[in-house]
């Protein structure tokens, strides 16, 4: 550069990863960019600021490539998965445009084109997203990316011609580290073998610090668990491999730390070392898409506490660019009905509008020419295609519909609308009778339901919902979804359409599946609470149903048996019914099947089955048992509305108006957290003193809120040092008998009521 640069933007992307170094220096602190898309369709292009890392003279651009998602291995479609499968390529191509603006206004363009020096190999030997990766420190080019390095036995690069993929944006937030764990013990089973406990389940790599002498190989295995005698447990994670070597260079210290590889796990099996090492040699490096976070969650029950944690960081260890369902076995592909279940969860939690933004335009790539929503997005490999599972699909509908009710986007159904009605017109074809029976795909139906566990003191009355009822509900319920998409997007005769629809097929439902004493096929836990959430029973028939589904959890000796789907509804609905005590009791529950039983247990991530390890029967069916899995983790959507009370309004979007409805409960003496809405931060904090209900609420600037105040005595709830219906910007709606319901505008208020709390201590 002769001249002064005012300004100097990078425009890169790649198919494959790449990390961009200028003048020696990385650019910017993303990881596994570009992230992954629908390759076939589009990629995305990153963005950076190198006005600083320029200087007058020689500048040097410099990139890493690796295969990633585009070309090496990753899903469970066996040696169809493996390298150059997915996209059918073993090529990584990189494209870069430099847009340098000098002091005079002048600007000048550098592109990726066969100019550039050429290419070579160097230290890392080779990166998978399964297999884990291989540096050789001995191989090192020093100052290959800097200014006065001369190459030799470079090889020229090649320019491909144009793949006609869109070039876009990325929209979501970057993956980033977002912490960086110490290990917490080291053990040696084996002699020569280390076991490194992270003391989390976490998501990344690890950074290593050695001054071993050189050639010594140094090899890290990852794994979620320890087996019975202390050793790695690795069978669960299948045919991935998880597994980085060092070679050492033997020059003073040398640190590692793979680029183009993840792994999850709590545990790292250390080999090859000449000598005891201590725990400061290993850190955990946890990354993640880097949304930012919403909400918090405390309270009196610190195992509740624990349990909001594990959510927490099971969300953290599944966002790399989509929403995986495990981030370690050979598979972490973006399943939609597990995002579908775990999203507003997802929402309380982070910050959510720009990833599933992102993700709806990937479920869009991945839909099927006919209308089909597929299984997962993005969906490589249409030699294998998973196409329509219902309750998996219908995420093409549920998700931009939460991203609506959370953060009042029009935007996101509008570009959703066209697929969602194409889908939903593909079933409708496919069934003309409105039970969907055609076009499941591989109809998982409510997974990992109770039916799946084998225990000896578990009851075995049929837990899962038949398919064909689970099918058809969700047909209704994403049926009436698009009629309010129409609706809000002011297509008037689609709304008609389709509301329609949605009444024909909730009528079909209760002639198919509904008896008339409110017997819901499957007569079980999961069926009635799906199909009261999704309001498909006639009102004569839902108070019985109610009952019927308190009889279902007797049936199970209190316990839970619902499957992915059905146990957030169970617990919603139990709420919604007036039965928060016996939701209490299943969240507050350290028998098995519960989510404490999991923390009992250890557990620092949920676990993608009630019975992942069960004591004195080991781990359950190798063949698919995850760790950190977030499905059932779902649960703290019930936890934020029902114990911090906090709730969007289904009628007013984006937290512009929501409700407050705290209600305590279990051995709760008190509850704090917080969600940070788009509108602002809503607090809510409550304790239970001497018999009053103390609750603090703030409700963020130009929003309004309608609280429920539980009280025996709802005449006498005050707020501040006077009667509630009295207090500037409070307003009374209604007095029953026990709550009070008030809306109030923008502020913190303080309300006390009466009540005689029965505290539950018998867990
Ligand atoms: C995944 C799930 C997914 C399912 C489909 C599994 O292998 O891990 O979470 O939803 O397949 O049933």
């Amino acid at each position: 550069m002769d001249n002064e640069i005012e300004r100097a933007f990078v425009y890169a992307t790649a198919l494959g990863l790449y990390e961009l170094y200028i003048n020696g220096n990385k650019a910017g602190n993303r990881i596994l960019a570009p992230e992954w898309t629908d390759y076939t369709k589009r990629v995305q292009y990153q963005t950076y600021d190198v006005t600083d890392m320029l200087k007058t003279g020689e500048n040097v651009i410099g990139v890493i490539l690796a295969d990633g998602w585009y070309i090496g291995t990753f899903g469970q479609w066996g040696d169809d998965a493996l390298r150059g499968k997915n996209y059918g390529s073993l090529d990584r191509k990189f494209l870069l445009r430099m847009d340098i603006i000098t002091d005079e206004g002048k600007l000048i363009s550098v592109l990726s084109d066969e100019t550039w020096k050429g290419f070579s190999d160097g230290p890392i030997r080779s990166a998978d997203m399964f297999l884990g990766e291989i540096v050789d420190a001995r191989k090192a080019v020093p100052g290959w990316d800097q200014p006065g390095f001369t190459e030799s036995g470079w090889t020229a690069v090649e320019v491909y011609p144009d793949p006609g993929i869109d070039l876009v944006a990325q929209m979501n937030e970057p993956i980033r580290i977002i912490e960086n764990l110490k290990p917490v013990s080291v053990t040696e089973p084996d002699p020569g073998v280390f076991i490194f406990n992270i003391g989390q389940n976490m998501v990344g790599w690890c950074r290593l610090l050695t001054d071993e002498p050189e050639g010594t190989i140094i090899t890290l295995r990852h794994g979620e668990m320890l087996d019975e005698e202390g050793r790695l447990y690795h069978e669960n994670l299948r045919r991935a491999k998880q597994e980085d070597i060092f070679i050492t260079s033997g020059k003073g210290s040398d640190t590692f730390e793979p680029r183009f590889t993840y792994h999850g796990f709590q545990y790292v099996e250390v080999t090859g070392l000449t000598r005891k090492p201590d725990t400061d040699m290993l850190t955990g490096i946890a990354f993640s898409s880097d949304a930012e976070p919403s909400g918090s969650f405390e309270c009196s029950n610190t195992e509740l506490n624990r349990l909001w944690k594990n959510i927490l960081w099971t969300q953290r260890d599944n966002q790399h660019s989509i929403p995986t369902d495990c981030p370690q076995r050979d598979e972490r592909m973006g399943w939609m009905g597990d995002a579908l279940v775990f999203s507003q969860t997802a929402i309380f939690n982070m910050n959510m509008a720009a990833f599933y933004t992102k993700w709806c335009r990937d479920i869009r790539d991945a839909q099927s020419d006919d209308g089909r929503f597929a299984d997962f997005a993005p969906h490589p490999n249409w030699d294998k295609p998973h196409l329509n599972a219902p309750g998996w699909a219908d995420a093409g509908l549920v998700v931009p519909w939460r991203v609506y009710q959370n953060y009042g986007d029009i935007n996101i159904l509008r570009d959703q609308y066209t697929a969602a009605k194409r889908f939903i017109d593909y079933v409708h074809n496919e069934n003309p009778d409105l039970i969907w029976i055609e076009g499941t795909g591989n109809n998982y139906g409510d997974w990992l339901n109770g039916d799946r566990i084998k225990s000896e003191d578990y009851p075995e009355k049929g837990a899962e919902m038949p398919k064909d009822a689970f099918a058809t509900a969700y047909f209704a319920y994403s049926t009436g979804i698009l009629a309010q998409m129409a609706k809000l997007l002011g297509n008037e005769p689609d709304h008609r359409i389709y509301s329609a629809l949605a009444d024909s097929i909730r009528n079909v439902f209760i002639t198919e599946f509904v008896t008339e004493e409110g017997i819901v096929a499957g007569d079980n836990q999961a069926a009635y609470a799906i199909a009261l959430d999704f309001g498909l029973l006639p009102d004569t028939l839902r108070s019985r149903a109610v009952r019927n589904m308190l009889r279902a959890l007797e049936d199970y000796d209190g316990r839970i048996s619902t499957g992915f789907h059905s146990t957030i509804l169970l617990m919603k609905e139990l709420t919604d019914w007036g039965y928060t005590t016996v939701a209490y009791d299943l969240l507050e529950s350290h028998r098995f099947p519960s989510w404490l039983y999991s923390i009992d247990q250890g557990a620092t991530t949920i676990w993608e089955r009630w019975d992942a390890y069960v004591k004195g029967r080991g781990f359950q069916d190798i063949g698919m048992n995850s760790f950190n899995h977030y499905s059932f983790g779902s649960v703290a959507e019930w936890m934020y509305r029902t114990i911090l009370g906090i709730n969007p309004d289904k009628q007013i979007p984006g937290f512009k108006k929501f409700i407050m409805k705290p209600e305590p409960g279990g051995s709760l003496t008190w509850a704090a957290g917080e969600y940070n809405s788009i509108h602002g931060k809503i607090l809510s904090e409550w304790k239970i003193e001497n018999d009053q209900f103390i609750f603090t609420v703030s409700v963020p600037v130009n929003t309004s809120a309608v609280i429920h105040i539980p009280s025996d005595f709802p005449e006498s709830i005050t707020e501040g040092d006077m009667e509630a219906a009295n207090s500037p910007g409070v307003k009374l709606l209604e007095i029953s008998e026990n709550e009070g319901i008030f809306e109030v505008q923008s502020g913190t208020y303080h309300f006390k009521s009466e009540i005689q709390f029965q505290q539950n201590n018998e867990m």
